[in-house]
């Protein structure tokens, strides 16, 4: 087993840690799915995110039994599809059940639902969370504007917002958005919305002799941006976590963020 990795964390409302590199799970199924998630935890990956959506929650759970991890060391994230909109407690039940844990550490709402349902199923993660079954609760995809009217009607902000983030998307005044309400923003698709044939990634990578990938994920990190990027290939995964060996220079963080202004 590899050396465990020092992962920083963000700290979200209820003092709740939350490790700020997760392993990606979007399509890793079956076999594959599972092997992936073990050797992400045997890599040191503390945080695994996963969906009802992704119909792998029972791939994680045999992986986490498998690993030989205690429950407490893995964080833990699930979301509830907008389609299950009214049947949150149930399917909470389900994806705790195939996780094979009584609680999740995460659980984010993984698309806003339409009109009322809105704040409607913000309460209902309010009253799981309440019983102990999520630690912390968020949501996923939504706007500056969705996050108000939740805390408007509960007086309850969402911990996170998991939404799509890479240097081609860097929103500064989004992100500022996120800071100011005490929302910790989660980037998806870190990776796939990179060029990583940029010679900006391209020239840093080769300045710190590591990959561009690993440049972009680092370029995050350097933002408060947690990351949870996804391989099936065990190279990858592990170079995926390895990034904490290296740090950015202001110089080179502001040569990435303007990818997002050409
Ligand atoms: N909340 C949402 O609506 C939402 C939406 C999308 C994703 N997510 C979450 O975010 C996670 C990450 O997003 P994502 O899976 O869309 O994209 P990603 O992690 O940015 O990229 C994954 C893609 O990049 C490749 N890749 C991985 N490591 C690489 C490396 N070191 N060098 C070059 N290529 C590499 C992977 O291929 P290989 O597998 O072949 O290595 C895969 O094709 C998902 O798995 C999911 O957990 C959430």
């Amino acid at each position: 087993m590899a050396e465990a990795v020092a992962v920083p964390v963000t700290v979200l409302p209820g003092g709740v840690d939350m490790p700020m590199i997760g392993f990606g799970t979007w399509r890793l199924r079956g076999r594959t799915g599972r092997e992936a998630v073990l050797t992400a935890l045997r890599d040191g990956y503390p945080h695994i995110d996963t969906a009802t959506m992704y119909g792998n929650e029972a791939e994680v759970g045999h992986a986490l039994t498998e690993s030989g991890l205690s429950r407490d060391s893995v964080f833990l994230t699930t979301k509830l599809p907008s389609s299950r909109a009214g049947h949150e407690r149930g399917t909470l039940a389900a994806s705790l059940r195939a996780l094979g844990t009584d609680h999740v550490d995460l659980w984010l709402v993984h698309w806003p639902p339409a009109g009322r349902k809105l704040c409607e199923v913000w309460r209902e993660f309010i009253a799981l969370q309440e019983e102990g079954r999520a630690r912390a609760i968020g949501v996923s995809n939504y706007s500056l504007a969705q996050i108000d009217r939740l805390t408007e009607a509960t007086g309850v902000t969402p911990a996170v917002n998991q939404i799509p983030w890479s240097p081609a998307r860097h929103d500064p005044v989004l992100l500022a958005g996120h800071t100011e309400r005490g929302v910790a923003v989660e980037g998806y698709s870190p990776l796939k919305g990179a060029n990583l044939s940029d010679p900006v990634l391209t020239g840093i990578a080769t300045a710190h002799g590591v990959t561009p990938a690993q440049v972009v994920l680092r370029w995050h990190l350097e933002h408060g941006i947690t990351i949870i990027p996804k391989s099936s290939h065990p190279d990858r995964i592990a170079a995926n976590v390895d990034v904490l060996g290296f740090t950015l220079t202001a110089d080179q963080v502001a040569r990435i963020d303007a990818v997002s202004r050409r």
